[in-house]
């Protein structure tokens, strides 16, 4: 099983999607192993977003995410990162296919709602950043032996 990281940022958190978002998560069979609401601060988003660094969006980028309280979860399932990027959608919500979550919901590159582990790696580097290990919770879901062959 693989584990990713997702988070729903302050536009999220503030446009009242955070139920849609986890619903779309639990619907598809992921399973939620960590949750947590907090506001970011400058420290954590620049650790989080470092890849970034030298965009001149990068500015812009870190005001946003530590302008308000957001949602940070660990996902877990079967190519679980790849399967939440696709729940997602493009980057941009102008060009995210309708059925996925920016496409559905997002007109903006820079409120585009969630976030999503983009490679495995990053995934492990981004959880390490948000969550301690005694925040993991480890079980089972009753509806695995139905959702997996
Ligand atoms: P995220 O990391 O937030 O899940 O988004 P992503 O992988 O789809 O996109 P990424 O390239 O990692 O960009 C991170 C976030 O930076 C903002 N952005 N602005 N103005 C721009 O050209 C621009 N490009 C990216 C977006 O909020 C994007 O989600
Ligand atoms: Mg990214």
């Amino acid at each position: 099983m693989q584990q990713t990281y997702i988070m729903i940022k302050p536009d999220g958190v503030q446009r009242g999607l955070i139920g849609e978002v986890i619903l779309r998560i639990e619907k598809r069979g992921l399973k939620i192993t960590a949750m947590k609401m907090c506001t970011l601060s400058k420290e954590f988003a620049e650790a989080h977003y470092a890849e970034h660094k030298s965009k001149d969006f990068f500015g812009s980028l870190i005001d946003f995410i530590t302008s308000g309280p957001s949602v940070s979860m660990i996902v877990e399932g079967k190519n679980a990162v790849t399967v939440m990027r696709g729940i997602n959608g493009a980057t941009n919500p102008q060009e995210a296919a309708i059925g996925t979550i920016r496409g559905d919901f997002g007109l903006e590159t820079g409120r585009n709602i969630v976030h999503a582990s983009d490679s495995i790696e990053s995934a492990k580097r981004e959880i390490a950043i948000h969550f301690n290990e005694s925040d993991h919770s480890d079980y089972m879901r009753i509806d695995e032996q139905w959702l997996y062959e």
